[in-house]
């Protein structure tokens, strides 16, 4: 997509689209704006013109999550969960991380010098930490995982559009179903862990509603998952194409600073949408109330106006205030669960084999166009 976002930048910096039927922002400049600023660009599809509120009691339920909604019910759903992602608490969980690190490449580097880096590490970690902060047994973990593979999948070649909706909505009422019980079980007796957290907390004295509940441990599962395989797997890319790999290999710091680069350069979240709550007009464009706007994170990371050689991927760079996480409100609210993640898995990862090579293959690219990564990556190495 950079050539893309190139020639917008240039051309077209606020562009509507009518295929899509939405507006498009480009610069660098414009993404901290809109982003900076939820009274006039909402978070929440509900504002969109023409919105219809999906019909059933748990459907839709991401709708009133913090993720889509504005403030204050924004701010109120966050502080719920907040402390538990802070940094500080987030660092106390290096040791455990490491720990199912080290579990998950004892198994995968057993047999054989190369591994789909995708489906065989990037990807099932972030699905056990996330299960496991959640308070899914682990005996249930095998089960939570096919439920995220089929959230985040695509459809098989055998199987009709029809056929791949009707599964993934069966998925989805299976995994609710699960969650639901696990809330009731957490309501006796209430854990370490965050569903006890959501269904004991209190907002001005009410608890949060069934959807609210159910819909943050949804958000929990699917903002985290695929987005932190992706940035493993394109720091790996990354990393390979300068020939960073032996450098960054016990050098933590360094590796610090290059995750943050793999952030800006190749964000795993490319785009997040707002809705225009009034007229506005930008570049020379009227942008309407209830207008849908894309703002492309992945091109205000590119953006020439912002960084240096912003089509160059340097390991070392800083300052660096990319969008990879968002900006303002919506800040992800991971990020120090998602660094820490990427890391300890490239750390460890690299600790452990040496001379690594991608075979040149063709990789195919995620399906979603807001996701950036590959399906699959074939890695090859010496094991130390
Ligand atoms: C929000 C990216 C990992 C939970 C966001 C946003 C971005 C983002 C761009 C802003 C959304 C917006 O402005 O509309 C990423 C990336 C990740 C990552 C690139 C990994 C590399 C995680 C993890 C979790 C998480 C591990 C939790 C387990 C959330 C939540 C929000 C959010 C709850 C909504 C925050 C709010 O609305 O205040 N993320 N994320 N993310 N992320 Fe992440």
């Amino acid at each position: 997509p950079f050539d893309w976002y190139r020639e917008m930048r240039e051309r077209a910096p606020v562009r509507y689209d009518p295929t899509r039927k939405v507006w498009d922002v480009f610069r660098y400049d414009d993404v901290k704006e809109m982003l900076d600023d939820d009274e006039r660009f909402s978070v929440s599809p509900r504002n969109a013109s023409g919105f219809q509120e999906p019909e059933g009691e748990e459907a839709g339920v991401m709708l009133d999550t913090m993720l889509l909604q504005d403030p204050p019910r924004h701010d109120e759903l966050r502080g719920v969960v907040d402390e538990e992602f802070s940094p500080r608490t987030i660092r106390e969980l290096e040791p455990r991380i490491r720990e199912l690190t080290t579990e998950l490449l004892d198994d995968i580097l057993d047999n054989g010098d190369e591994i789909d880096l995708v489906s065989e590490f990037a990807y099932p970690l972030p699905v056990i930490v996330i299960a496991e902060l959640l308070g899914v047994p682990t005996e249930d973990r095998e089960q939570f995982k096919t439920w995220s593979d089929a959230i985040v999948s695509a459809a098989s070649e055998d199987e009709s559009g029809a056929e791949f909706v009707e599964r993934q909505e069966e998925m989805r009422q299976e995994m609710a179903f699960y969650f639901i019980q696990l809330m009731e079980d957490r309501r006796e007796n209430p854990q370490d862990d965050l569903i006890s957290t959501l269904v004991t907390a209190e907002i001005d004295g009410e608890p949060l509603t069934h959807r609210e509940i159910l819909g943050t441990c949804i958000l929990l599962l699917v903002a985290g998952n695929i987005t932190t395989t992706n940035l493993i797997t394109n720091a790996m890319r990354s990393f390979d194409e300068v020939d960073a790999v032996d450098e960054l290999a016990g050098d933590d710091r360094a590796l610090t600073t290059a995750i943050e680069e793999v952030l800006r350069y190749r964000s795993p979240v490319q785009a997040m949408t707002r809705v225009a709550m009034e007229d506005v007009t930008m570049h020379g464009e009227t942008i309407e109330e209830g207008d849908q706007i894309v703002v492309w994170l992945g091109s205000g990371n590119r953006d020439e106006r912002q960084f240096d050689d912003a089509d160059e991927f340097r390991p070392d760079r800083t300052p660096n205030q990319h969008f990879g996480f968002g900006y303002g409100t919506h800040y992800c609210l991971g990020a120090p669960l998602a660094r820490l993640e990427a890391k300890v898995a490239l750390s460890e990862l690299l600790s452990r084999v040496s001379n690594v090579t991608i075979p040149e293959t063709t990789l195919e690219p995620t399906r979603s166009s807001f996701i950036y990564g590959v399906e699959s990556l074939p890695i090859r190495f010496d094991r130390e």
